[in-house]
C-alpha cells in the first residue's frame, strides 16, 4: 500500500486509515474501473404459439376463425344461423408462404380440439385398397375424437382428377373415397373440422371443390409490407440486435420473398454475426448491415409457381395479380436499388465515423419501395 503525505505536508499517513476511505475508494472504482460485464446469455423469449407464431395474414387469420374454429368450438351457437360445426377451407398459393404453419397455428387456436396433421404417406400403402381404407379409418379417428382438426398437407396428392387419362385406377379410387368421407363427415354434422394445403389446387379433382366439400379456398400469397415487418419481428426476437436494426426497414427491402425466403436470409445473417462472434471471441450484436449483405444475396423464386397458375384460378383471385406485380422485374430492381444504396450509406458512414453509420435516417425518409399493392407491372 502506498502512503501519501498529509495536507499541511508534516506526516506520512496511509489513506486507508483516512475517514471515509473505503466508500471514497469504491466510488473510484465505480467511475473509473466499470466492473467487468458478466458474460452475455443468449436472450431466450417465450415460443409464440398459436396464430401468433403466424406474421400478418390478418384477414386469412379472421376467415379461419370464423368459418372453422368458432363453430367446432360453440356448434350449438353456431347451428342457430345455420352454419355447419365442421368447416372446410382449402388453402392454396405460392411454396413458403406459410400455408402449413397456419393450418398447424389455426388447430393449435382450436383449443381442447384433436389435431390430426395427415401426411399423404400416412395414406398411400402398396396392397390394393390399402389407400382407401386408410382415409376411411383416419376420418373414423377424427369423428371418435371430435371436435378435432383434420389436416392433410399437399392434398392435390390425394386427390387427382378422374378424368385425366394419366391418372390410375388406384387414385381414381383414393379421390372418390377422400369425396365420400368429406360428404360422410357433413351428414353426420361431425365437428370435424377439415383443412386442406396445395400449390396445386388445379391437378385436384374439381369435385373436391363443391358445395359442402371444399369450397372455400384461402389464397395464401407472398407476404404483404405489414406480413413481412411481422416476420422479421418474429425471427429476430431472440437475437442480440444493434440499435439500427429496423424491422420496418427490412420489411420495405423485403418486398416479393415469401416467408420461407425471409426466413432463408434471416438463417445467413445469424451465419454472418456468429462468424464474426467467433473471429472476436465475444457475442457482438447484429447490425443492420448483416441483414442487408444477407438481403442481398436472397432472391423471390416465386416467378416460376405464378406463371404456372392457370388463368382460371388466377382470374378470381387478386392476390395472384398483386404477387406477380411484387416480383416484376421492375419492383425487384427498385429493391437491389434500395439495398445498394443502404449498403454504400453504411459504408461512407462508417468511414466518416457518423452516429449514424447506415444513414437510417435518410433511407427511411428516401421514396419507399412500392409495396405489393401499388405495384405496377413492368
Ligand atoms: N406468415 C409467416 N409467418 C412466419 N413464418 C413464415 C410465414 N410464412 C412462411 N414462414 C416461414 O416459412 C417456412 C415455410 O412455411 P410453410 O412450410 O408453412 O410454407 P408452405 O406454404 O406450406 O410451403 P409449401 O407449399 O412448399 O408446402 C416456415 O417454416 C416459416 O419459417
Ligand atoms: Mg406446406
Amino acid at each position: 500500500m502506498s502512503t501519501h503525505r498529509s495536507p499541511d505536508n508534516s506526516e506520512w499517513i496511509d489513506p486507508a486509515t483516512l475517514p471515509g476511505f473505503d466508500e471514497a475508494l469504491s466510488a473510484a472504482e465505480a467511475t473509473t474501473m466499470p466492473p467487468a460485464a458478466p458474460p452475455r446469455k443468449p436472450r431466450h423469449t417465450r415460443k409464440p404459439r398459436g396464430f401468433d407464431a403466424v406474421g400478418g395474414m390478418e384477414d386469412a387469420k379472421a376467415e379461419m376463425r370464423l368459418a372453422l374454429i368458432e363453430p367446432l368450438l360453440d356448434p350449438e351457437m353456431a347451428e342457430h344461423y345455420g352454419i355447419e360445426p365442421g368447416g372446410r377451407i382449402l388453402l392454396w398459393g405460392p411454396p413458403g408462404c406459410g400455408k402449413t404453419i397456419f393450418a398447424r397455428a389455426a388447430a393449435e387456436e382450436a383449443r381442447g380440439a384433436t389435431f390430426l396433421p395427415i401426411k399423404v404417406s400416412d395414406i398411400l400403402g402398396p396392397h390394393i385398397g390399402e389407400d382407401e381404407r386408410n382415409m376411411t379409418e383416419i376420418f373414423r379417428q377424427a369423428r371418435d375424437q371430435a371436435p378435432s382438426v383434420l389436416f392433410f398437407d399437399e392434398i392435390d396428392a390425394l386427390s387427382p382428377r378422374r378424368n385425366d387419362p394419366h391418372v390410375w385406377e388406384a387414385e381414381r379410387r383414393l379421390t372418390n373415397s377422400l369425396l365420400q368421407e368429406l360428404d360422410g363427415a357433413t351428414n353426420s354434422r361431425a365437428r370435424v373440422a377439415v383443412i386442406g394445403a396445395t400449390n396445386q389446387p388445379w391437378l385436384m379433382d374439381s369435385a373436391v371443390r363443391r358445395a359442402g366439400r371444399f369450397d372455400r379456398l384461402l389464397y395464401v400469397g407472398l407476404p404483404d409490407l405489414a406480413a413481412r415487418k411481422a416476420i422479421w419481428s418474429l425471427l429476430v426476437r431472440s437475437l442480440p440486435l444493434g440499435p439500427d436494426v429496423c424491422t420496418a426497414t427490412l420489411a420495405e427491402v423485403s418486398a416479393g420473398l415469401s416467408g420461407a425466403e425471409i426466413a432463408e436470409a434471416a438463417r445467413r445473417v445469424r451465419g454472418i454475426a456468429f462468424a464474426e462472434a467467433r473471429a472476436r471471441a465475444s457475442v457482438v450484436d447484429v447490425r443492420m448491415l448483416d441483414f442487408l449483405l444477407a438481403l442481398r444475396v436472397t432472391h423471390p423464386r416465386s416467378r416460376t409457381w405464378l406463371d404456372e397458375v392457370p388463368e382460371e384460378f388466377a382470374r378470381g383471385e387478386s392476390g395472384v395479380r398483386h404477387d406477380r406485380l411484387a416480383i416484376s422485374r421492375r419492383a425487384q430492381q427498385t429493391r437491389a436499388e434500395r439495398i445498394e444504396a443502404a449498403i454504400d450509406q453504411w459504408a461512407t458512414g462508417e468511414v466518416a465515423g457518423w452516429e449514424d453509420p447506415i444513414g437510417m435516417a435518410g433511407l427511411l425518409s428516401a421514396a419507399p419501395i412500392a409495396d405489393d399493392e401499388t405495384h405496377r407491372p413492368s
